[in-house]
């Protein structure tokens, strides 16, 4: 596909979220998103939301629209050494899109209530997936990530 035709892009919906800084959302080793928040979904999707309510995680597609810089190379607050931006999940990437998955908690008509937001508030959603992972425990790797755990592991 060429560059020129790639489709535009607009948001399905925001997030309701209890952080309004980047410095508030929780960072570092062994940090886990536990806070809940919003996904409201624009009343012309809300038919797309049809049977989501059966699945108890999704993947949310994002935009860091607060972020205003590409750094190709970085340290991340899970490491003291640097790591390219696609082996890491900085939001100073070349294309400023995130994904998280958040626990479904409850769906109120266009509302999602879910759990482990690590987005800021009034942050634009792209799309939304149910998760679905195939990939067995025993063969993940976690690369630079499980070294820096160790590391820093007493
Ligand atoms: C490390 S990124 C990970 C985001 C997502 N889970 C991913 O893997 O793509 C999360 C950080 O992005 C920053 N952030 C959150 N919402 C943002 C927004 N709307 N614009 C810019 N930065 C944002 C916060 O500092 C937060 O700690």
């Amino acid at each position: 596909m060429q560059t020129e035709t790639l489709p535009a892009m607009k948001p399905i919906g925001f997030v309701r979220a209890p952080y309004t800084a980047t410095s508030e959302v929780p960072k570092g080793c062994g940090t886990t998103h536990t806070a809940e928040g919003v996904l409201e979904i624009l009343p012309e999707y809300q038919e797309g939301l049809k049977d989501i309510e059966g699945f108890s995680h999704l993947f949310v597609i994002w935009v860091f629209h607060q972020s205003e810089k590409c750094e190709l190379v970085g340290t991340p607050p899970t490491d003291d050494r640097p790591h390219g931006v696609f082996a890491t999940r900085s939001p100073y990437r070349p294309n400023p899109i995130a994904l998280t998955v958040v626990e479904l908690i409850s769906r109120e008509g266009s509302r999602l209530h879910v759990r482990g937001v690590d987005m800021l508030e009034g942050t634009p959603i792209l799309d939304i997936k149910p998760y679905l992972s195939s990939v067995p425990a025993e063969k993940l790797k976690r690369g630079w990530l499980a070294e820096a755990e160790k590391r820093k592991s007493p």
